[in-house]
């Protein structure tokens, strides 16, 4: 049985499908396989990517999600060291249990896959083919690290020592992890072997492809230029030009290494690919993966876009190396249509860094907090412009304040109320929806639209707001009680709840994208099945009858802040 709660008032949000040729590829920058993946690195990407593949499949857009693991690199083999395992082993142990936990999490990207597979070799080679053929890859020789105790040249993460940009004290030989700077190994000040910890470092001669980014410093300023309109992050154009800017010189994209794609070139059979390159085109290869049917429908078409999402220390791959190497290959994918590099997310003072131990990991957050609670507060905390603390204190005022407080006991105390006046309610005036609903609906895809996603969080929360405003100005429990002698209460009462009634509904389809489950278990309060629609809120909201009602959301306890407490801490 259903209560109808009015007609559709004229003035409610129309939302549209997306135009017949746009096509989204949502891509979220691949967590390295190595371990289970910090809160940071969640937030940073895989996160903020499923809440905007959610929208637009609520939106009706056209639109696959890619994610997966990156299985290359040194931080793999490192950790595969120090734990005395085989690299490839532990890249694919740790590739299900992220693959699971983001399915805890939530996140259901269309694809989860991994780079090291055959559709991503293939993809590489191709596309490695192209560039050589269009005079994109160049020879180099230069001057590697290399350590007399290990015996092996250093490559990367093998190497650490004090950054000369920003001075930290454990920056990578080819990024700093604080600043983001990329550089060459030589740069490091006080290096050091990452596997010995030796300081008695070696230079040696080593040769290797790289692509030739002078030759496409041109092309790619132009990219740059003529895409960072479409909504890239502030910190992505910047960092991108203050790099053109100085000039780009050629990176190497092999290494001397022995985890990796091998390079099909005589004389460099002993090196593998370097990670960021085969990374990158993995997004490609990770659809293939997906379907052989369907790749290029999304790969190989003008009217796509691709909107990805990284935290900072991302950014030069995704503005210069990826777009580089495609705009070389000339091989028809399309280019990123919006760059969104995130801030980082630190905690006390340090970034969640997973190789070095530090923070809480997405397996110890589901043992404090459901995912529901970790979303929707780590999308409040979303460092969109500017570095974020991540503090116990800040996390529970999320939960205890805004989730529970504002938005579960209204959705709790409204259903309630509905459930035990159901003979109260019968059929419902029309225009239930405020016009200050209305605005927040159309400002929350407003901001999704402009991949504004901590923004649309907040819409959510201001029409949480606005229906506890209604609740204290009406005071429907006191109408309800009245109803019986007094028509003008049971009038009130019944628009009150309508306006109420359709608030919930609201919530329950707007929050979908942020806390599935929660909006899942409110809609399952009305006659709606499946994912929700955007389209859904033109329609009226019917409200099933007789279902027990149970919150969807509670504080977090002292015993759960105590447990965190206890990982954040961790070293
Ligand atoms: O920084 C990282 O964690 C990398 N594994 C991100 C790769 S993103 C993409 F290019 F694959
Ligand atoms: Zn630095």
């Amino acid at each position: 049985m259903a209560t109808n709660t009015g007609s559709v008032p004229a003035s409610r949000q129309v939302f549209e499908m997306s135009g017949e040729n746009e096509r989204i590829i949502v891509t979220s920058a691949l967590p390295y396989s190595e371990a289970v993946p910090h809160i940071g690195n969640f937030v940073g990407s895989m996160l903020p990517a499923d809440v905007f593949a959610k929208y637009l499949r609520m939106k009706g857009v056209d639109s696959i999600s890619i994610c997966g693991s990156d299985q290359h690199g040194t931080p793999i083999e490192i950790m595969a060291m120090k734990k005395g395992v085989d690299p490839m082993a532990l890249s694919n142990e740790v590739h299900e249990e992220i693959k699971k936990l983001l399915i805890e999490f939530e996140c259901d990207y269309t694809h989860y896959g991994k780079t090291d597979s055959e559709e991503n070799k293939e993809t590489v080679y191709e596309l490695f083919a192209a560039l050589q053929k269009n005079g994109y890859i160049i020879e180099t020789a230069g001057r590697r690290p290399y350590c007399p105790v290990d015996k092996r040249l250093l490559t990367d993460r093998f190497i650490e020592g004090t950054c000369p940009n920003c001075g930290a004290e454990d920056a990578r030989g080819d990024q700093c992890d604080t600043c983001g700077h990329l550089m060459d190994p030589e740069e490091l000040i006080k290096p050091h072997c990452a596997i010995c910890g030796s300081t008695d470092i070696e230079f040696r001669e080593t040769k290797n492809l790289a692509l030739n980014f002078p030759k496409l410093q041109p092309d790619i300023l132009e990219f740059v230029k003529s895409h960072s309109a479409n909504n890239w992050s502030k910190n992505a154009v910047n960092k991108t030009l203050s790099y053109i800017e100085q000039g780009l010189k050629p990176r190497d994209i092999t290494r001397d290494i022995s985890l990796g794609f091998p390079v099909p070139v005589p004389g460099f059979e002993d090196k593998r690919f370097y990670v960021w390159f085969d990374a990158v085109i993995g997004y490609i290869g990770i659809t293939r993966e997906w379907s052989k049917e369907r790749w290029q429908r999304y790969w190989k078409n003008s009217g796509t876009k691709l909107i990805q999402f990284m935290g900072k220390d991302n950014i030069e791959f995704h503005t210069m190396m990826w777009p580089g190497l495609l705009i070389g290959a000339n091989s028809g994918y399309v280019l990123p249509h919006t760059i969104i590099a995130y801030e980082y997310l630190n905690a006390k003072g340090l970034k969640f860094s997973k190789s070095r131990g530090r923070g809480l990991n997405m397996q110890n957050a589901l043992g404090i907090a459901p995912a529901d609670y970790w979303r929707f507060a780590l999308v409040h905390m979303l460092p969109e412009s500017a570095d974020t603390e991540f503090t116990i204190a800040g996390f529970a005022e999320i939960v205890n304040k805004i989730m529970n407080d504002k938005i579960g006991n209204l959705v709790n105390r409204v259903l309630t109320l509905a459930r035990n006046n159901e003979a109260l309610l019968g059929s419902s005036p029309e225009g239930a929806r405020s016009a200050a609903v209305d605005a927040q609906i159309g400002e929350y895809s407003k901001n999704f639209d402009a991949i504004k996603i901590r923004e649309a969080l907040h819409n959510v929360i201001r029409i949480a707001e606005l229906g506890n405003e209604l609740m204290s100005a009406e005071e429907p429990w006191a109408l309800a009680k009245k109803a019986m002698a007094s028509e003008d209460a049971s009038r009130r009462f019944k628009a009150a709840m309508a306006s109420l009634i359709d608030t919930v509904h609201v919530l329950g389809v707007l929050l979908y994208p942020f806390t599935p489950k929660a909006s899942l278990q409110t809609l399952s309060y009305f006659s709606s099945e499946g994912e929700p629609r955007l389209g859904m809120l033109s329609e009226s909201a019917k409200l099933a009858r007789g279902k027990e009602v149970k919150p969807i959301f509670s504080k977090i306890t002292d015993v759960e802040i105590k447990k965190m407490e206890g990982f954040s801490t961790m070293e």
